[in-house]
């Protein structure tokens, strides 16, 4: 029996990532080459340049993971790569470059969904703790820029089930952050900088009326059908109103010169820190982001927290790079302490994307033998299931 050492890619959206992890469990190494830089000045994600930044950075990434791992190419039992979903170009770099290794190599290829390794980060942290008494159903709130998407996660016998029980209706609550960032001129991605801005700023200042959903969930095939009994209820997320909101307020408030002058002001500057951000806010900006920080978090956590008393979840994972944000974690452990729910989070770096989660998430499926053939493409939308 080997040690189940594998080898897992990352590249579906701007970071080109590998890393080495023995058993689901022991992190040997973790490589993330961020294009922060490349995306920087377009205030989001260039999909054509990511790819081509990934072709760049994936044989010099690949070949750090396996020597910090103290690993060869041809001493791991497995590669893993992310199939989706993400996006296509920056997809294909991954799966192309996974699948010539694996058959260049004779090992086998394991295809694994990107939403999948966000929860199997939290899993992965845990078991490295010695928590291996996770109770179940696992609710998931994955939540990050592509995605705001609730699953119920069980571990069967020949790996584990997600079933959605929830999902946004438009913007993702990342997409949010980024482009309330962007249009405040805040600088690229949103969600860090904001985050540190809200500590200056007052969290009342400005009122954010709750998302309504309109109509009924989904029908679940959970014990419990989804939201059945409380008619006009879902466990489905709404951001693009309050993005437009935000807009609304400066518009309302005259705040256009001040974010033209910031946006000047930032683009001048090098690679700005949130500190140099700070120093071109005034209070009212920071009033107007903190506020709006606080109404993205009391909605992901009232309705995450709604969606587990209904559906009798045992444990909450909270996992995707807005699983990074402090406020959201010091909001989501009060309240699920509150609800005597117990709840974890993957570290900070293992919140954003990264490819140990992905060789983590693998490792179920290399105990099973669950292997992807050489016809495996990469697949933007594709569905946890
Ligand atoms: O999981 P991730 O790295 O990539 C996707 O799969 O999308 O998530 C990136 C998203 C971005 O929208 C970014 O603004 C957000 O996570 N993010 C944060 C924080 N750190 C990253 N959002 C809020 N607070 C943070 N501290
Ligand atoms: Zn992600």
């Amino acid at each position: 029996m080997t040690n189940g050492h594998i080898l897992g890619i990352e590249t579906s959206c701007d970071e080109t990532a590998a890393a080495v992890v023995r058993a689901g469990e022991q992190v040997l190494s973790n490589v993330v080459a961020s294009q922060i830089a490349t995306h920087w000045p377009y205030g989001g994600v260039v999909p054509e340049l990511a790819s081509r930044e990934h072709l760049r950075a994936i044989v010099p990434v690949v070949r750090r993971a396996l020597e910090e791992a103290g690993q060869s190419y041809h001493s791991v039992d497995a590669i893993a790569v992310t199939q989706g979903p993400g996006l296509a170009g920056a997809l294909l770099v991954g799966v192309s470059y996974a699948k010539a290794l694996a058959f260049a190599l004779d090992k086998p290829l394991i295809a694994v969904n990107h939403l999948e390794g966000h929860i199997h980060a939290v899993l992965l942290e845990e078991r490295q703790r010695g928590n291996r008494e996770i109770g179940f159903p696992v609710l998931a709130l994955v939540v990050s820029g592509g995605h705001t998407h609730l699953y119920l996660a069980e571990q069967r016998e020949r790996g584990w089930t997600y079933e959605n029980v929830g999902q946004t209706r438009d913007d993702a609550a990342g997409e949010a952050f980024d482009k309330v960032a962007k249009l405040l001129a805040l600088g690229y991605p949103g969600g860090p900088v904001i985050d540190e801005l809200s500590k200056h700023g007052s969290t009342d200042a400005v009122n954010f009326p709750p998302a309504h959903i309109k109509g009924r969930s989904r029908p679940g095939r959970s014990r419990r059908r989804v939201g059945a009994d409380t008619p006009g209820m879902t466990f489905d997320f709404s951001y693009s109103g309050i993005k437009t909101a935000v807009l609304r307020y400066t518009e309302t408030h005259n705040m256009q010169a001040a974010i033209e002058q910031r946006r000047r002001a930032l683009a001048a500057m090098k690679s700005p820190k949130a500190d140099d951000v700070l120093k071109l806010c005034d209070r009212q900006t920071l009033d107007l982001v903190a506020s709006f920080q606080r109404a993205m978090v009391a909605d992901l956590v009232g309705k995450t927290l709604h969606a587990a008393g209904e559906l009798d979840a045992a444990t909450l994972f909270v996992t995707g790079g807005v699983a990074a944000n402090s406020e959201l974690r010091q909001a989501f452990e009060r309240e699920a302490a509150g609800a005597g729910l117990p709840v974890y989070f993957p570290s900070r770096p293992l919140s954003t994307d990264n490819a140990a989660m992905i060789a983590a998430a693998a490792y179920p499926k290399f105990l099973a033998g669950d292997f992807a053939g050489p016809e495996l493409s990469a697949e933007a939308s594709l569905p946890l299931k």
